[in-house]
């Protein structure tokens, strides 16, 4: 396009000729005014605004390129790139205005670029397209949101991993169905928490790599008839690789689908801490419970102490979720290359980084300062039934067949509930008449801490597992912030 057919800038003559509003970048073809509701149906600005950063130095890169083979002059180039800073400081300190026929950020940093540098701006889109630049401004952007949710990871991580260390040895009874199960303890729970979130650490990571290639070049989908030299803005841009088929680049989305769906697994384990949080503050379970500062009240009932910020992460994870499959069922049936539909791709990634980075660092604190009743939890952990197990497997220690060995066990606790006594009650004498392979140990078999101490396999809760889980959770912490700072 030569800078005399680019007619979308307000100049003084076009004023005088009393032009109502900025024609369009596709004013050669389509004469007509464009209709004021298709305007406000198709724009995308008020969503794309906050890629008008990486546009802008996407563009710089562009441009430099351009001069590089031949196609600017320096002093082109000069006067460009000046524009370009221009509006980058603009955006940056948030005086950057919008003009009502600006269709998207690129549509209104190119027309701002008119006002500032004249008519040389229309040299800047030689040899390229919006479809290359907004995958390009895209990949961009999303490179540093992984970057920014793997610091958020890393902080939550870092803080589970501490009250795990505080609570190495502290027992807790453990639930399957939500039913005591067997005893765990508190820091054994939290680091399970740890290990979900170091796999949400390698998708981020992975989600990054996706990110690290560079459409731009690809044009509207079949390059350029112009020497353009992708490698110099790939390395300009830091992006890792170039997109190696130009209808592939202008087309896919994978790496957003692939952010998103980190994001909404990550949220998902937001949500099941969240779930913990709720039950464990309530006064049936009686484990935690927020500092008044973390936590909410009631309009009507003045004794409530709510964890709303709990319920929330784990009412926010169905958005994310929901981002996930909007943004599958746009790609979904799209014929190559390029269709208006991909501009819906930026909401539900938008949405799904800002929920849950939000979400990650509202935890964190939430984390920090929760205070556990360890005496509660000891309470509940002494309860002689989480030792049941324990009783089966003392009996497999003497020889006992296991499935046998349950049977046995499972007739004494019938026995015990129907009497209303608990398995702590029996005497040596009683064990002996279900079984005469128990030995008198098994009367001693109750204390919640020697149970703690007796699992100590390889991933267990006893403490030495603990300690070697604490370890491996100091390395998943230090991998998730090598990840944030670029490794
Ligand atoms: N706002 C558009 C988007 O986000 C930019 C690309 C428009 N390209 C086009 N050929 N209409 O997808």
């Amino acid at each position: 396009m030569s800078s005399g057919a680019r007619n979308g800038v307000a100049t003084p003559e076009r004023r005088a000729r009393g032009a109502a509003r900025p024609t369009k970048v596709w004013a050669g073809r389509l004469s007509a005014p464009t209709s004021e509701q298709l305007e406000r149906y198709t724009s995308s600005l008020a969503v794309d605004r906050r890629l008008g950063a990486d546009d802008v130095a996407g563009s710089r890169a562009h441009a430099r390129m351009l001069r590089s083979i031949g196609v600017l002059t320096a002093a082109q180039h000069r006067a460009i790139d000046a524009g370009l800073r221009a509006i980058a400081a603009e955006l940056s300190s948030g005086v950057f205005t919008v003009s009502p026929g600006d269709e998207d950020i690129h549509t209104a940093v190119e027309r701002r670029l008119f006002e500032l540098a004249g008519p040389v701006a229309g040299m800047l889109h030689t040899g390229r397209s919006r479809n290359d630049q907004v995958a390009t401004d895209l990949r961009m952007w999303a490179r540093r949101a992984c970057t920014d949710l793997l610091v958020a990871l890393a902080g939550l991580q870092e803080a589970l991993m501490t009250r795990a260390g505080e609570h190495r040895t502290d027992p807790m009874p453990g639930y399957t169905h939500l039913q005591r199960a067997q005893v765990v303890s508190l820091g054994h729970h939290l680091l399970a928490y740890v290990e979900m979130f170091g796999r949400d650490g390698l998708r981020l990571g992975a989600a990054r790599l996706a990110c690290d290639e560079l459409p731009l070049g690809s044009g509207a989908l079949a390059g350029s008839t112009l020497p353009l030299d992708r490698e110099r803005v790939a390395h300009e841009l830091g992006f890792g690789r170039i997109a190696a088929n130009s209808m592939d680049a202008v087309a896919d989305r994978d790496f957003a689908v692939e952010l998103t769906a980190a994001c909404a697994l990550t949220m998902v384990h937001c949500s099941r801490l969240g779930e913990e949080l709720v039950l464990w503050s309530s006064a049936e379970f009686g484990f935690a419970s927020l500092p008044d500062s973390l936590a909410t009240g009631s309009s009507l009932m003045p004794q409530k102490k709510n964890a709303d910020v709990a319920e929330l992460a784990r009412g926010r994870s169905g958005r994310v979720i929901g981002d996930v499959v909007a943004l599958l069922s746009v790609l979904k049936g799209l014929p190559l290359t390029y269709n208006r539909d991909l501009q819906e791709d930026k909401e539900p990634l938008f949405d799904a980084v800002d929920t849950t980075a939000a979400t990650m660092r509202m935890l964190t604190e939430v984390m920090s300062a929760v205070r556990f009743d360890v005496a509660a939890m000891r309470r509940a952990a002494a309860d002689p039934a989480l030792q049941a197990t324990d009783i089966a497997e003392h009996l497999v220690a003497n020889g006992v067949p296991f499935r046998e060995a349950h049977t046995i066990v499972g007739a004494v606790v019938a026995r015990t509930l129907a009497e209303g006594r608990t398995l702590a009650d029996l005497s040596v004498e009683e064990w002996r008449a279900a079984s005469d392979r128990f030995r008198p140990g098994v009367v001693r078999l109750f204390d919640p801490d020697a149970a703690l101490r007796r699992r100590d396999v390889p991933g267990g809760p006893g403490p030495r597992s603990v300690t070697r889980q604490l370890a491996r959770a100091r390395t998943i912490v230090a991998r998730t912030r090598r990840a944030a700072a670029g490794g």
